[in-house]
């Protein structure tokens, strides 16, 4: 009988490209998925550091996955082992040892392409812990077999780490410094993506709008020759990069989404805060006025484009006026869609040691002022969609059966009846309902 493996993933995008990485690599060795970490031979927590809940919640997580693990071993005599991978391993492996010493082995997020081998040294030694934190001189993806496509969208990694050092994020200290994947192994990468059915490219990297790998003759390209190039890609119909970095906005890049017709209308562009002063103690190269100059841009570029971004409430020093600013620069935008939190304290972090905390309580307050505001938005984009023709990439089965779902080109949920013949393909579908989070439709011309 075949080994099985789940993979839990927390956290963002680049968290889910990573797993399936992982993926690619367990079945390489002959592992199937398995559709519970009960059945499972190998269960691996590809974690995520980025606020305290979340770095919390692997731990808890983590004590019942160990129950389980003994369960299974007293009803079925089957072990199973237990791998940590992504931010939290690279942050917190001292913390690890200690709240979880039965962890067999933790992986950060630029060495997980070892976990082959960690895997056979487990074998070899049997109750070692092994954990491997080291930041190596090389390129991971070198060593990570070809990957696969998992379906009509995919993601593909260009871009990892930051130089950005916002004084709230540890991206810096669990990613490392940025980092350029070369054009021509990005766009081998996407052939081979689009050979196995894929449609839709979203180019990931925690500041993807730097990207500035080196061409085949050692020339360094930007993110905007890039989309050019994948662009021409046959039967790639879709492309999307994400999460870009407001003051590495360039006119060409821009001028790609005027040009570009397999670019999507929709761009997640992180602003944080509206408050010049709290930009500033954030540590952000922009402030309001850039910001606005940038997205004014986009929109002369592509009338039709939809933005989205994150903010943070309650970052240190955050007064009334601030959060006022943040509030009238939403007004401006309009948002289509928006992820907001309360500001978290991480260790190791600038902002985390600031003496201008502000209180739980007023976070709470701001937050939910924001989101009301944000969800206005998003709802009156949303509802202004009925009526509209939209083509949707699905890509999911839904919850009932003959039911699918899929996104529109503004990153929307849909979903409609239709059989799953159609999934991982595009189809016209006009918008008859919608809410805040999502939008329902009927197929046409089937
Ligand atoms: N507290 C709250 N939100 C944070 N983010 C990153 N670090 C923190 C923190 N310490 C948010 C930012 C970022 C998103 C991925 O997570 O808004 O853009
Ligand atoms: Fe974190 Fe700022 Fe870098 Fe984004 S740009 S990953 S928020 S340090």
């Amino acid at each position: 009988m075949s080994k099985k493996y789940y993979i839990k993933t927390f956290g963002c995008q680049m968290n889910v490209y990573d797993s399936s990485r992982i993926a690619d690599m367990l079945q390489n060795l002959g592992y199937e998925e398995a559709a519970s970490p009960r059945q499972a031979d190998l269960v691996i927590f590809n974690t995520c550091h980025n606020r305290k809940k979340a770095a919390e919640k692997v731990f808890s997580d983590l004590g019942r996955l160990y129950n389980i693990k003994q369960e299974r071993l007293a009803e079925e005599g089957r072990d199973m082992i237990i791998g940590l991978a992504g931010c939290v391993v690279q942050a917190e492996d001292e913390q690890i040892a200690k709240r979880a010493p039965y962890v067999d082995f933790a992986t950060g997020p630029l060495t997980y392409y070892r976990i082959p081998q960690l895997l056979e040294e487990i074998g070899r030694k049997k109750g070692v812990s092994l954990i491997d934190t080291d930041f190596p001189a090389i390129d991971k993806f070198d060593y990570l077999p070809d990957n696969q496509s998992h379906g009509g969208c995919s993601y593909l990694a260009i871009q990892e780490g930051c130089n950005n050092f916002c004084t709230y994020c540890v991206v810096p200290y669990t990613r490392g410094a940025e980092f350029s994947r070369p054009v021509e192994a990005v766009l081998a990468e996407a052939k081979r993506l689009v050979a196995g059915g894929t449609l839709e490219i979203n180019l990931l990297g925690q500041n993807v709008n730097s990207y500035h790998g080196e061409d085949s003759a050692g020339k360094e390209r930007n993110l905007a020759y890039l989309l050019r190039r994948l662009s021409e890609i046959d039967g790639l119909k879709r492309l999307r990069y994400t999460t870009s970095y407001p003051a590495d906005v360039d006119d060409d890049l821009i001028s790609c989404h005027r040009d570009l017709s397999k670019l999507m209308p929709y761009l997640h562009l992180p602003v944080q805060s509206g408050s010049d002063r709290i930009l500033k103690a954030m540590n952000r190269r922009h402030n309001r006025d850039d910001y606005i100059r940038v997205i004014d841009k986009l929109k002369e570029a592509n009338p039709a484009i939809g933005l989205s971004s994150d903010f943070i409430v309650g970052f240190p020093g955050e007064s009334d006026a601030d959060f006022q600013a943040t509030l009238d620069l939403v007004n401006y935008v309009k948002y289509i869609q928006a992820f907001s939190f309360k500001y978290s304290r991480r260790p190791g972090t600038p902002a985390a040691v600031y003496e201008n905390q502000i209180e739980e309580k007023v976070k709470k307050e701001r937050l939910e002022i924001l989101q009301n505001l944000l969800f206005s938005y998003q709802l009156r984009f949303n509802t202004e969609s009925i009526g509209k023709t939209m083509p949707v990439l699905f890509d999911m089965k839904g919850r009932h059966k003959g039911q699918l779902i899929g996104r529109t080109p503004y990153m929307q949920n849909l979903h409609a009846e239709l059989g799953k013949e159609y999934l991982n393909k595009i189809v016209p579908v006009k918008i008859t309902g919608a809410n805040t989070n999502s939008l329902s439709g009927i197929a046409e011309g089937i």
